[in-house]
């Protein structure tokens, strides 16, 4: 008997329109993005397709994004590069009971390092009451982090709503979007956020791959030195293949059935063929 996968919220397979989108970026355009000889500038005009596609999901401008190696560092680089920029300004912040380890440990981190930390609780469906968020709210607040759809239950956290109390007391507001990006919508300026987290893994990109959306105008304390890429934003060489599937798996029309190519015909199976069908593409 043939087991049937039904943990897509942990993780998706990487769609094959997704997979073909990223050869080119294995075979051929391998060169360092940030160099500027023929290889370099094919690899960046990649990476920028990627990031463009990314952008327009979001309704952001592309150099608002930057890649990350997935929702946790996209978390960690937020949480801890706006906490740690502000410090002078602030040392509090406020999350919620609920949220996932990628953002649960960070703030316990920032606690070990003196910040103080406010975890606010949920109700019986796991909903954060933005009352409790606005009475928590201190002069010394700096940031407000909470998920946008919760990974175990599914709530969808009143982000809206969050938002304008936040910019009302001059707060930052950080959803981690790993769970909804590509399921629901998520466009920043309707959601009101200042920094977005996504996991390419989460919607049929390969693992290894994520993107923090940084709005206009803030400043983040820099947590990976080195090199200036991405920006200046977060140093290292930069995969092209993930960017490419990051791109092309928000591009993926929930309409069409997914073609089958021979390389993963053993595992690939269109719309509808068995329980987990409607989920294969469904997630717009
Ligand atoms: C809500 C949420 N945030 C963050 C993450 C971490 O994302 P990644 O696995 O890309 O580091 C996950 C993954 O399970 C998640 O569900």
């Amino acid at each position: 008997m043939n087991p049937v996968y039904l943990d897509y919220n942990a993780t998706t397979p990487v769609d094959p329109s997704v997979a073909e989108a990223m050869l080119p970026y294995i075979y051929e355009h391998f060169g360092n993005p940030s160099s500027g000889h023929l290889y370099g500038r094919n690899a960046n005009e990649g990476v920028n397709v990627a990031r463009n596609q990314v952008a327009e999901m979001l309704g952001c401008h592309a150099d608002e994004l930057i890649f990350t190696s997935g929702g946790t560092e996209s978390n960690n680089y937020a949480i801890k590069g706006a906490m740690s920029a502000n410090r002078s300004r602030g040392d509090h912040m406020i999350t919620s009971a609920v949220e996932h380890p990628a953002v649960i440990e960070v703030c316990k981190f920032l606690e070990a390092q003196g910040y103080r930390v406010t975890y606010l609780p949920v109700d019986q469906y796991g909903m954060v009451d933005p009352g409790q968020v606005e009475e928590a709210i201190t002069p010394q607040t700096t940031l407000i982090s909470i998920m946008h759809a919760n990974n175990e239950v599914g709530t969808i956290e009143p982000i809206e709503e969050i938002a304008e109390i936040a910019h009302r007391h001059g707060v930052l507001l950080h959803a981690d979007c790993a769970q909804s990006v590509g399921k629901i919508p998520a466009r920043v300026d309707d959601l009101g956020v200042d920094l977005l987290s996504i996991a390419g893994h989460k919607l049929y990109a390969p693992k290894g791959i994520g993107a923090l959306y940084i709005r206009n105008g803030i400043s983040l304390e820099k947590q990976m030195h080195g090199a200036g890429h991405e920006g200046d934003w977060r140093a290292g060489h930069r995969e092209r293949h993930p960017h490419g599937g990051a791109g092309a798996s928000v591009r993926i029309d929930p309409t069409q059935p997914a073609p089958i190519p021979a390389a993963h015909g053993k595992y690939a199976r269109p719309v509808g063929s068995g329980v987990d069908g409607g989920l294969w593409r469904d997630t717009h």
